[in-house]
């Protein structure tokens, strides 16, 4: 499929536009001659950031407004062709101690923009990005889209109820609606300044700023990572290809590994870019240890199969691609005193 031809001055809409994947995606389809829309709330914590859209940004509109703000959410989908809905709450830990602003933004805003389509835009078409978590603690791996679903925190539960809307608009209402199980995403333009979004993020300002990374338990936990810009073609093939309505699509990496290497791979890039930097291994922090997943890594042969998506930057070179970008661009992330 020619993607390009799919997005050639259509009107697209990205919840979460400011984030790491809206922006990347929005860079993507701005390429592609699509005319877009980022919506953003901007809402400190969370990882919208307007640099991330610098080199972009006289060529696309930017909406500040907030996905739970219905009446702004209904007149935005309007006309609209195509609609990435990325916006989301999603620290795990934030969703521990504030469940209901989780709720609010990952289930039930979820539910009134589909309201919004279905009663004003039923021929639009969305793309959810969903999440892994929601799978809990595997019982086998790889994690294939059969596996049984046992969320571990407040927030799989609320992306599974918003991924479950959205196949449910497609299927009774025909709004057509496809959802991605994203893994661990990586990339320029995702929050470092701590690790609400990623424990990769604090790992690269922790580098960065020459501090040892820290690596939970005895660092052997396996996971399997996404550089950006396969997770933003994954999300462009889901949106052009009408054979992903309905569907749900695990994505993820062949390349799977453990935290301590995964550390002494960035800390070897480290000394390559002249950062220096090294990690250590402390004890979980009880908080976590609670909703942690132990060993993670997913099937995603369905996605390859039905849509012919497969990873094509390895972990090194993506790795690399992230710590130059953030070894440049820091001061836009996060300053000395936050
Ligand atoms: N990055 C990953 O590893 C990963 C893994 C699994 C799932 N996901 C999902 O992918 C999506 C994008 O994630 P990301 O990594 O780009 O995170 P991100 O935090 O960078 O992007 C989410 C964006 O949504 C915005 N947002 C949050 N609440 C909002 C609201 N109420 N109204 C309007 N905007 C709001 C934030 O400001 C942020 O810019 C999320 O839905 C997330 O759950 C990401």
């Amino acid at each position: 499929m020619m993607l390009s031809e799919s997005y050639l001055k259509k009107r697209v809409l990205i919840t979460g536009g400011l984030g790491f994947i809206g922006s990347n995606l929005a860079r993507a389809l701005v390429a592609q001659g699509a005319e877009v829309t980022l919506v953003d709330s901007l809402i400190p914590q969370y990882g919208g950031n307007p640099f991330n859209i610098d080199d972009i940004r006289d060529k696309l509109t930017v909406n500040v407004c907030d996905v739970r703000d219905p009446f702004a959410m209904a007149y935005l989908l309007q006309g609209k062709d195509f609609l990435f809905n990325l916006a989301g709450q999603t620290s795990h830990l934030d969703s521990m101690s504030d469940p209901q602003t989780d709720l609010d933004i990952n289930a039930a805003a979820q539910l009134a923009i589909l309201e919004a389509c279905r009663k004003s835009n039923p021929g639009i078409k969305i793309v959810f990005a969903s999440t892994r978590q929601l799978y809990g603690k595997p019982d086998y791996l790889p994690v294939d889209e059969k596996h049984p679903i046992r969320p571990v925190d407040v927030n799989g539960i609320n992306k599974l109820a918003g991924e479950w809307y959205h196949l449910l608009y497609n299927n009774v209402y025909g709004i057509r609606a496809c959802a991605l199980r994203l893994t661990n995403t990586y990339g320029p333009g995702m929050r470092v300044k701590d690790a609400r979004q990623t424990f990769l993020g604090i790992w690269v300002r922790l580098l960065i700023e020459g501090k040892p990374i820290r690596v939970f338990g005895d660092g052997l936990q396996l996971r399997d990572f996404n550089y950006v810009d396969d997770c933003v073609e994954a999300l462009l093939l889901a949106g052009a290809s009408d054979d992903a309505n309905g569907k749900i699509y695990n994505l993820g990496s062949s390349e799977v590994v453990g935290l301590k290497a995964l550390a002494e791979m960035m800390v070897e890039l480290g000394n390559e870019l002249k950062i220096g930097g090294g990690y250590e291994l402390i004890p979980f922090p009880p908080e976590r240890k609670a909703i942690d997943i132990g060993d993670y890594y997913s099937d995603f042969s369905l996605i390859t199969h039905e849509l012919g998506w497969q990873p094509k930057i390895d972990l090194r070179e993506g790795l690399q691609r992230t710590m130059a970008y953030y070894q440049a661009n820091h001061m836009h992330y996060w300053n000395n005193d936050q």
